[in-house]
């Protein structure tokens, strides 16, 4: 599942001592896993491989060019839903040919940079975006090439922030409108229908929502296929979960089994948009104890990471497992375990059983490696952490920790305040 683990009493990641990290490096410090992050996506190679296939890391789980570019050297395609993770996609040295571009908003400057860049295809959410990028490629005097994104209306049983494949969700067309859809793309020049996608949510940890989709999908391609014979892929999005606490989620040999003999009767090509269950676990954000606050209701353990390098418990109430990066022989307590951040909602943990650290020592918060660095903020005017990637008993950093001089960067006083 991951490469984090204890050797003896110090909490290591591949051959690197924690530690190590830490005390080079300073904290709040993320540390990713590269053994983690490419066994993972070989995980899903290895059970797709029974169709045509291809594996688009969703780059807005872990963003990092060194992520990426992990990935890219694996084969993996990349999902991205922006410009910034466009750029961030070619820095890393990606082949625009497996790019996938969603989202509901793209900008017709995003559009018109796909499309010079030669991406695989636009996943379009609305008749409004079919027209604009029609138009931007015939300004560009070529053809931009596209999947419907539909939304099959099954509830994913995940977080409702978590949900997207559901009816009342912004995302994607219903499938009777998908069809006009189909048919105005055969009405328009500058634009090729390649495939069909769906995503429903995120954090899924069974095949069946999959499976429920798909059961619908199949009639729809069928007939999808005869509006638009030159639909070749089919993307059911990503969204397959993982385990952060005592979850159980499906594995990637679990989801194969399920939904491959459904997609065999699209005869589509197979495209997979994992973010998470690549990332998650690969990750660990590493914090230090700053002060044990004892008051007459709560116990505190106030850490030096905050809400604005880890949102997902505050956003989502997700909980995260927290485990010392030295182990010792220690009475255990029930506390909150806090960040600096002035928001009562600044939490890593409630009511948490820990050994109790004692000032300076550290601690690491597991499945850290997606949707946490990428979701982090500046909040408070804290500097961002550093990231930093470990190959076997090598580490090195990937982003710096950021400065003040960085908080302040582009940022100037107008001259009627000179
Ligand atoms: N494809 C599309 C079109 C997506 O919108 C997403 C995620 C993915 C793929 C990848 O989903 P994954 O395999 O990582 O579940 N911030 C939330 C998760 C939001 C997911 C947004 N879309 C969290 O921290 O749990």
């Amino acid at each position: 599942m991951h490469d984090f683990y204890y050797k003896s009493r110090r909490f290591c990641c591949e051959s690197v001592d924690v530690t190590e990290v830490a005390r080079s490096i300073g904290t709040p410090v993320y540390v990713y896993s590269h053994k983690t992050l490419t066994d993972h996506y070989k995980k899903w190679d290895r059970a797709l491989s029974g169709v045509e296939h291809m594996i688009c890391f969703s780059v807005k789980s872990s963003s990092n060019i060194a992520v990426i570019r992990a990935l890219v050297r694996c084969g993996a395609g990349l999902d991205i839903v922006s410009g910034g993770e466009l750029f961030r996609a070619l820095t890393a040295g990606a082949d625009p040919a497996k790019v996938v571009f969603a989202g509901v908003g793209k900008t017709e400057e995003e559009i018109a940079l796909a499309i010079k860049e030669g991406i695989l295809m636009f996943t379009v959410e609305s008749m409004g975006e079919l027209e604009l990028i029609n138009k931007v490629a015939g300004s560009l005097s070529t053809e931009a090439r596209i999947a419907v994104r539909i939304n099959p209306d099954v509830d994913p049983g995940t977080h409702k922030y978590l949900k997207t494949g559901k009816k009342q969700s912004k995302f994607g067309l219903e499938m009777e409108n998908a069809y006009e859809v189909y048919e105005a793309v055969n009405a328009m020049p500058n634009v090729a229908a390649k495939g069909i996608q769906m995503h429903i949510g995120s954090q899924i940890t069974d095949a069946a929502p999959y499976v429920e989709s798909l059961e619908k999908m199949v009639p729809f391609s069928e007939r999808v296929k005869k509006i638009c014979p030159g639909v070749e892929y089919l993307d059911i999005g990503g969204g397959m979960g993982i385990v952060y606490t005592n979850e159980t989620p499906a594995t990637a040999d679990d989801f194969a089994k399920a939904v491959l003999p459904l997609v065999k009767e699209t005869g589509l090509k197979l495209i997979v948009e994992p973010g998470r269950f690549i990332a998650g676990n690969a990750g660990i954000l590493v914090v230090k104890a700053l002060y044990v606050k004892r008051t007459p209701s709560k116990t505190f353990v106030i850490v030096d990471g905050g809400m604005n390098d880890l949102i997902r418990p505050a956003l989502y109430g997700a909980r995260h497992e927290i485990v010392p990066v030295v182990r010792e022989e220690r009475e255990t307590i029930t506390a909150d375990i806090v960040g600096p951040v002035c928001e009562s909602g600044d939490f890593f943990a409630r009511e948490r059983e820990i050994p109790a650290p004692r000032s300076g020592e550290l601690l690491a918060i597991m499945g850290a490696g997606a949707y946490c660095f990428s979701m982090s903020s500046n909040y408070n005017s804290r500097p961002r952490a550093a990231e930093v990637m470990v190959h076997g008993g090598e580490f090195e950093v990937v982003r710096k920790r950021e400065t003040y001089e960085d908080l302040v960067r582009g940022e100037s006083v107008p001259d009627f305040l000179l």
